[in-house]
């Protein structure tokens, strides 16, 4: 049994895309919508449509990929359109908005908030490809002003992408924040680790061209580092679910997730290699995984994890 709940929603299980992994167009949307997956997110949007960055911006590495892709996207209304003839009662649908500035947001979210048919809002605060654009995760001050703007202008529960953090200081400044939005009912750890700088020893080059090569790593390099702050917000924010994203492949590494705290595991990486396709197997993997060792339910283990 991999039913779980999300938000007081039953989902058949916990699986969805990473967004910005097969979600940008409607046609992508489609193939998502008919995978195994529980859920879904399109991906993070922006007032208008963009390109994006130079290509090649994503590449796949031995240990998981890194990317720049710089937000290319349909513009929200695209998403907005989707959500509202999407039937909510398939999938639970996510949508994900990446304003370039505040007001971008508060312009997306009064919009999102009129929509009769909405899809659940992730405000992204940790895309780490724009050049000359911080990632507001990065920055608690920035962090509260935007949050508080958004709780005041959506009136409905919503949540957080948040950037990796490495220090327990950070979580513990970050969690505070959080916290003061009895609305901001889920957090989604995590986005990429930002800004790695892979290189080639034949050519003696990086491998894509944004920014000079560097961009946001993803898949087995980044699956500790996904667990650590999973768990943390867990621990920290009782009163909000973690979805959890980094470094998934099989169903060990969603067992890990689940164990860790999260509610919902998402798949990136893997998911641009393998297809929608990795949903099924992954799910195979979990079940296995679960009956051996007796759990019957996912109830049963998450968020229990041992310590020493
Ligand atoms: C992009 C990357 C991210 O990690 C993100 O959160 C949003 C957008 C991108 O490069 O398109």
């Amino acid at each position: 049994d991999l039913t779980c709940l999300f938000l007081g929603q039953p989902l058949a299980n916990p699986l969805m895309n990473a967004s910005g992994v097969c979600c940008r167009t409607t046609t992508e949307l489609d193939t998502l919508a008919s995978s195994a997956a529980a859920a879904m997110v399109t991906k993070s949007c922006t007032l208008e449509p963009r390109t994006g960055n130079p290509e090649p911006r994503y590449s796949s590495l031995p240990l998981g990929s890194i990317n720049s892709m710089g937000l290319p996207n349909e513009g929200y209304q695209y998403y907005l359109d989707y959500a509202e003839r999407f039937d909510h009662e398939r999938k639970l649908l996510f949508l994900s908005i990446s304003g370039l500035t505040l007001d971008d947001n508060v312009e997306m979210i009064a919009a999102i908030r009129e929509a009769v048919n909405p899809a659940l809002l992730e405000v992204n605060l940790s895309c780490p490809n724009v050049p000359g654009k911080p990632q507001t995760g990065y920055d608690f001050e920035a962090m509260d002003e935007l949050l508080d703007e958004v709780n005041d202008a959506y009136k409905r529960p919503f949540g957080v992408k948040l950037p990796p953090y490495f220090d327990i200081s950070h979580f513990d400044a970050a969690a505070e924040v959080l916290n003061r939005y009895p609305r901001l009912a889920f957090v989604t750890c995590i986005n990429s680790v930002g800004n790695g700088l892979v290189i080639d020893p034949d050519t003696e080059s990086v491998v894509i061209k944004p920014k000079d090569g560097f961009g946001g790593l993803g898949g087995a390099y980044v699956l500790p580092t996904a667990l650590a702050n999973v768990n943390a917000f867990y621990r920290r924010c009782p009163d909000k679910q973690i979805i959890g994203c980094g470094g998934v492949q099989s169903g060990t590494e969603a067992f890990l997730h689940l164990l860790a705290g999260a509610s919902l595991v998402q798949i990136g990486t893997a998911l641009y290699e393998e297809g929608p396709a990795v949903f099924d197997r992954v799910l195979g993997e979990l079940t296995a995984i679960m009956a051996s060792k007796g759990y019957t339910s996912i109830d049963a283990f998450r968020g229990k994890l041992k310590t020493l």
